[in-house]
């Protein structure tokens, strides 16, 4: 914002009455912020997010939103892609349809974490490991606001399951939320800045995120450097004056005239500083103005460049988890059976708020023709997308995958397993899916599963009798195009999984605090979500983060390190080759692990820290390199209150997949950061001997502890100062009070002293 616009909109606030600047930060309706005609203040129309415009008829109607626009793929495919360029070019389209539809802000990405494959809105969340989540969400909002259109980041925070969303309270210790749940937030924010965050509906450690103050403005603001404002969750505020004070700027949906009086007499009553309320106004105003700069309306939906854009995005979202002989790419096939409903009524999104009106749909079945040439197609529907079991229809199927020569099998997975509003009731397919999968597959040895879904799956029930699975995900109004280009290989697959596949539920890491009870629900595996934790138990799973295959293959050689030893400051740059050692052009996901050798907190055995997708044609070789920074070896320390980069080894994992790293180097970092010491008067020795100035401090006491110390039979079978590491130097020495020169508490209070001093 320039010095002239924020002098400008100080003007316009001194000229607002009490009246006026409460009733903006509240809607008008259910998508438009409040006008001041007198003042030449504009309403704000904002409209769902995230995958696709889903803009209402009638501004107060909240179920009312069905202009049609382009269904993209929802967030889980998108970050399959892992893919910076096209997720900015999916926001750019974005921003095109806000312009063409009338809307200034665009409630999207959302970038909470999949903490559990159980949140039923995991197909609207990016990814398992915040560094992904993070940086999809900062390219998509880059994408979207590069085009003078807003957009929202939520739900702010620990927003990670359907449960009871409205009052639940998650309880997450700091370290893990600093590092797994708000850490693609403040990537987002600082890389982006989105012109709003949207508060959740939950809350966070006892408090409503929505008027949170630590969260809303101390964090988000203060310390990330903010510059847009917070929006509620639709709903989501309960006490509008203490939302206002926290940072809460604008409340949806409106109207709400009894809050906004609540506002008024706060500020007569002297609760709520009438410059807090100003600030609130500001925020707001600074993007009201800011959406007017670029004019809506006044161009067309680009219907069929857009619909082609969600075919070419789908196509990169898909991940190939088995290939058994080669099976695909279809060749040579003059009968294909097609199974399952979904290849009739494709099943590209998920139910809610998300849900957009599609432009147009493509057919799979219909697709698959069109690419099939002179081969000869027969369909069987095999399962319904409602509750229930018929053995006629898996019969019927089972005799059309007999008579063909390979049969593709359309599996979505159906809106009661998979929706907003409730979560999964467990990760299956249903049961009718799986008898049909395995009758079909026991008859045509060629059976391939074609997965619509929106997050992971258990598949140790059919996986095993099943040669090829590709996972399609909810894949936008395109996918069903798509699906048919990755079939017959006009694509070739290259999406690698964003979350991590389990073979069951009970394997996942919040399988026994999911989804909590009586109000709360505990973060209880800490920052050991996805991989991190599955590493850590060394625990199989069926397909681990960051894996998929491709029709072609790829070797990784000459990793090169900038430097072997680095300071902190400096950060590192990593740099691998990488050759297409197969006979079609495709694209590898390199992907950058970082494992620290030692730590003084425990820490995971790989995080992912950087990622470049290369395409590559038969043959070819390039050189990919990825900047490491020093937040990229920090982990965050309670103690501190910050980031902690520790001096040490660390490995750098350069793989296809988490689980399968094929290039190491074993690096120094050099840490320039100085932190104030820890020791306090209830240290324990353990951790004054393990400080520097601590130990110096201690050494005349140690001395005289060697001295009078018990021996013999006085130690009663103990070893003495094994014990006394972890007790409190304060406890200590009180046994040895007749050998002080002072009194315990004096003597540690000055010991203390010294330390903070040295
Ligand atoms: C959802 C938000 C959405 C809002 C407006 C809420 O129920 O949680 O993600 O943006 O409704 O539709």
């Amino acid at each position: 914002m320039t010095t002239d616009q924020t002098h400008d909109i100080k003007q316009l606030i001194s000229q607002m009455t009490l009246e006026e600047k409460a009733a903006i930060c509240t809607g008008v309706n259910a998508w438009q912020t409040v006008p001041v005609e007198r003042l030449g203040i504009p309403s704000m129309w904002v409209s769902d997010g995230p995958h696709g415009v889903r803009r209402a008829t009638v501004p107060d109607d909240m179920m009312a939103a069905n202009v049609p626009a382009t269904c993209f793929p929802t967030a889980s495919a998108l970050a399959a892609t892992w893919d910076r360029d096209l997720i900015y070019e999916l926001g750019q389209a974005l921003g095109e349809e806000c312009i063409a539809l009338n809307v200034d802000l665009l409630l999207g990405p959302g970038v909470n974490i999949k903490r559990s494959p159980l949140c039923g809105r995991n197909f609207e969340y990016f990814s398992e490991d915040p560094y992904l989540a993070g940086e999809m969400a900062a390219t998509f909002i880059n994408g979207v606001q590069s085009k003078g259109v807003g957009t929202s980041l939520k739900h702010f925070a620990a927003n990670n399951q359907e449960f009871q969303r409205f009052s639940i309270s998650a309880e997450v210790d700091d370290r893990t939320l600093r590092e797994i749940y708000l850490a693609g937030f403040e990537r987002a924010v600082k890389q982006a800045q989105p012109w709003s965050v949207m508060c959740a509906y939950n809350k966070l450690n006892g408090t409503l995120c929505s008027q949170h103050h630590w969260l809303l403005t101390d964090v988000l603001h203060d310390e990330w450097g903010y510059k847009g404002f917070v929006v509620s969750d639709w709903g989501a505020v309960d006490d509008r004056v203490a939302s206002l004070a926290a940072g809460l700027a604008l409340e949806m949906p409106g109207p709400q005239p009894r809050r906004v009086q609540a506002v008024i007499d706060a500020v007569h009553g002297g609760t709520l500083d009438e410059a807090r309320l100003d600030e609130m106004v500001r925020q707001l105003l600074a993007i009201v103005l800011r959406a007017q700069e670029t004019p809506k309306g006044g161009t067309r939906l680009n219907v069929d460049g857009h619909h082609a854009l969600a075919r070419r995005i789908a196509g990169e979202t898909m991940v190939l988890l088995k290939n058994e002989g080669g099976l695909l790419p279809l060749r040579g096939v003059n009968k294909i059976a097609v199974i399952g409903v979904t290849a009739r009524e494709a099943h590209y999104q998920g139910g809610g708020s998300a849900h957009v009106t599609p432009t147009r749909v493509d057919v799979p079945f219909d697709e698959l023709a069109a690419l099939a040439g002179d081969a000869e197609l027969i369909y069987a529907p095999g399962y319904k997308m409602e509750e229930g079991f018929a053995q006629a229809m898996i019969d019927e199927a089972v005799a059309v995958a007999r008579a063909a020569e390979v049969a593709l099998l359309y599996i979505g997975l159906p809106p009661f397993k998979e929706s907003e509003g409730y979560d999964r009731p467990d990760i299956d397919l249903t049961d009718q899916q799986v008898a049909l999968i395995k009758a079909v597959a026991a008859v045509q040895p060629k059976t391939v599963v074609i997965l619509n879904n929106g997050s992971a799956l258990a598949m140790s029930d059919w996986i095993d009798g099943v040669p090829a699975v590709l996972e399609a995900w909810m894949m936008g109004q395109a996918g069903g195009g798509a699906i048919a280009d990755v079939l017959f290989g006009k694509v070739n697959p290259g999406g690698k999984l964003a979350e991590t596949f389990p073979l069951k539920l009970s394997d996942t890491p919040s399988h026994i605090n999911f989804p909590g009870e009586v109000g709360q629900v505990c973060y209880g595996e800490g920052i050991f979500v996805g991989y991190r934790y599955y590493d850590e138990k060394d625990m199989p799973v069926l397909f681990p983060f960051g894996y998929g295959l491709s029709y072609t293959s790829f070797a990784y050689n000459n990793l090169t390190v900038s430097a072997k030893t680095f300071k902190d400051v400096d950060g590192l740059t990593v740099s691998v080759d990488v050759t297409n050692t197969g006979s079609v052009a495709g694209k590898e996901i390199v992907q950058v692990y970082v494992h620290d050798h030692e730590a003084k907190l425990r820490r995971p055995q790989k995080e992912l820290k950087g990622f470049v997708k290369v395409a590559l044609e038969p043959g070819e070789t390039k050189t990919v390199s990825v900047t490491l920074d020093n937040r990229a070896f920090a982990y965050w320390d309670p103690r501190y209150n910050d980031w902690v980069n520790e001096s040490g080894q660390f490995d750098i994992l350069v793989g296809s997949s988490s689980a399968d790293i094929r290039e190491t180097a074993t690096v120094t970092l050099e840490s320039t950061q100085q932190l104030p010491p820890l020791i306090n008067r209830y240290s324990t020795l353990g951790e004054w001997v393990s400080d520097p100035a601590g130990a110096a401090a201690l050494t005349p006491i140690m001395q005289m502890f060697q001295a009078h110390a018990p021996t013999g039979s006085d130690m009663h079978g103990i070893d003495f100062f094994s014990m006394l590491r972890d007790m409190p130097l304060l406890k200590i020495l009180g046994w040895f009070a007749g050998n002080l020169p002072t009194d315990p508490d004096t003597m540690v209070d000055q010991l203390v002293a010294q330390v903070h001093n040295a």
